[in-house]
């Protein structure tokens, strides 16, 4: 069993996609253990993608991030994360393969929908971030 983390970012939630992700995740066996709505503060946005920092993108994404709610999820499952990043799709939309959430309905490379975790580290990192221990289930 593993856990991840998942966002859907403010452009997923202002476009009513939150029902749809939820979908995907239930309907392939991706327990949401934890969930809340919140808004971010630009210092909570810029700790979390501090690993990105000293990238081009950083303050464009970090004023993305804060520009509306995001709904932050621990996702529980055997291969969680990997099984995760497959439903997300890749990145870039323009190269995420067919049926994926990025490739059904991301329209730019920064407002891609949503986040997940990329290894177990980040996994383990991520949901300490937003979610303490008594907030996931099981
Ligand atoms: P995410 O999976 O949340 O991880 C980092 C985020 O930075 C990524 O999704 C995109 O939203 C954004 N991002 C990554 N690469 C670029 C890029 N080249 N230009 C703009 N935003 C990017």
């Amino acid at each position: 069993m593993e856990r991840t983390l998942s966002i859907v970012k403010p452009d997923g939630v202002a476009r009513g996609l939150i029902g749809e992700v939820i979908k995907r995740l239930e309907q392939n066996d991706l327990k949401i253990v934890a969930m809340k709505m919140i808004y971010l503060s630009l210092a909570q946005a810029q700790g979390f993608y501090a690993v990105h920092k000293d990238k081009p993108f950083f303050e464009s994404l970090t004023n993305f991030m804060i520009s509306g709610p995001v709904v932050v999820m621990a996702l529980e499952g055997e291969r969680a994360i990997a099984r995760y990043r497959d439903l997300m799709g890749a990145t870039d939309y323009r190269k995420a393969a067919e049926g994926t959430i990025r490739k059904d309905f991301a329209k730019e490379i920064e407002k891609n929908i949503v986040h997940g975790s990329d290894g177990p580290e980040s996994a383990a990192s991520e949901i300490g971030y937003f979610f303490n221990r008594l907030e996931l289930v099981a």
